[in-house]
């Protein structure tokens, strides 16, 4: 049953989406007769040839089931266990993944610049580089910078951006990481190549994510210097990622990536989260915190107009109050597998909500 047929709407999160179909028919289709295990088989090597075409360079892959384990399996081939990770405060590895980054580095230090809408400051990473080296054998040393691609706030970094904090990084001997759990909805936005959006852009190591753009569970580390791999295939096992069954890992990857699956999705995500951003920002009393630049848009409303569409059974993720001390912080994700119909249906309902409070073109007047 749909979310629709079911009567709801479910923007919480991406997470939230079915499994594609195309994505789903890979993993049967791949789901006969005995193969190697443990990587081995035939479509894990498909999958490493295909990454190297899609990346247009040579490149060593795991791939996981979690976009936390890529993270942290990722962070720990490039820092040292007495290093430190700079990142935007909010971001995942900072917030929401249970120190999995300094369980897997074995107790590296995440350090987290304030950032308004996820994306670092050239300037503040630069300053507190500088900082962390005058302090000397005092702090934990910067060895790695992370930084997240579509951002934890929705916004994208360009690809100038990168290039500034990865020549930054260099300049200081710092591996530059990228969270791409959102890789897609970034690279599609700003329509570039994936090469130009990493190695050539100065990343050194990628999580690259597909589960929130139509994969059962899969993602992959990607580290570009095949010189610096710190460990990888080992590390890999040892935190318990290699999977015995790797075929069906790999199998929803290359599906991820064939006909340009994953872009046709991220695209589809976007053009929704553009529509729900188009809908809601004309309606007064409505505010959208930052520019909508992938697949999460955030706004404010007030809690009437909340009260009115958790009613009518839209979902979506409530922070505490909005920055705009207009009522909470609202998080509406959008997917692959969102309709123009559940956006207009949000957009409807949140107007309507507005009109029933009293509240339309920012004036107060009474509901007829
Ligand atoms: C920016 C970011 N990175 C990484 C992840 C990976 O999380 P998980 O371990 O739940 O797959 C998420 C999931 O919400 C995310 O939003």
């Amino acid at each position: 049953m749909t979310d629709e047929e079911n009567g709801e709407w479910n923007f919480a999160s991406d997470n939230v989406a079915p499994v594609a179909p195309e994505i789903m028919a890979a993993i049967v289709e791949s789901n006969s007769g005995s193969v190697s295990s443990y990587g081995s088989d035939p479509w894990s090597a498909k999958l490493t040839a295909r990454l190297r075409e899609v990346f247009e360079t040579d490149l060593v892959a795991y791939p996981v089931a979690t976009g936390t384990a890529a993270n942290a399996l990722a962070l720990s081939v490039i820092t040292p266990s007495y290093g430190s990770i700079i990142c935007a405060q909010d971001a995942h590895i900072n917030t929401d993944e249970c120190g999995a980054p300094e369980f897997y580095t074995a107790g590296a230090k995440l350090i987290g610049l304030p950032s308004t809408d996820g994306k670092m400051s050239v300037d503040l990473l630069e300053k507190t580089i500088a900082q962390k080296r005058t302090e000397g054998l005092q702090t934990a040393q910067p060895h790695a910078v992370s930084i997240t691609q579509s951002t934890e706030w929705g916004v994208v970094y360009d690809t100038a951006h990168i290039t500034a904090i990865s020549g930054i990084a260099a300049a200081n001997d710092i591996s530059l990481h990228m969270d791409g759990a959102r890789f897609a909805n970034g690279l599609v936005r700003l329509g570039c190549s994936p090469a130009e959006m990493t190695w050539k852009a100065g990343v050194d190591a990628l999580s690259f994510g597909a589960t929130k753009n139509g994969a059962m569970a899969a993602e992959m580390v990607i580290i570009f210097d095949r010189g610096r791999t710190g460990g990888l295939a080992a590390r890999h096992k040892r935190a318990g990622h290699l999977w015995s069954k790797a075929r069906f890992l790999s199998a929803q990857l290359i599906a991820y990536l064939e006909n340009d699956l994953w872009l046709r999705n991220a695209a589809t995500s976007n053009a929704m989260a553009q529509r729900l951003a188009r809908g809601l920002s004309g309606i007064a009393g409505v505010h959208l915190i930052h520019p909508v630049q992938a697949n999460q848009v955030f706004a404010t409303m007030p809690q009437a107009a909340i009260d009115a569409i958790t009613t009518a059974r839209f979902r979506f993720a409530q922070w505490t109050r909005g920055p705009l001390g207009e009522g909470a912080l609202l998080r509406f994700v959008t997917s692959y597998s969102t309709t123009q119909s559940a956006v207009d249906a949000l957009i409807s309902c949140t107007k309507a909500a507005m009109i029933a409070n009293g509240t339309v073109a920012g004036i107060k007047f009474e509901a007829i």
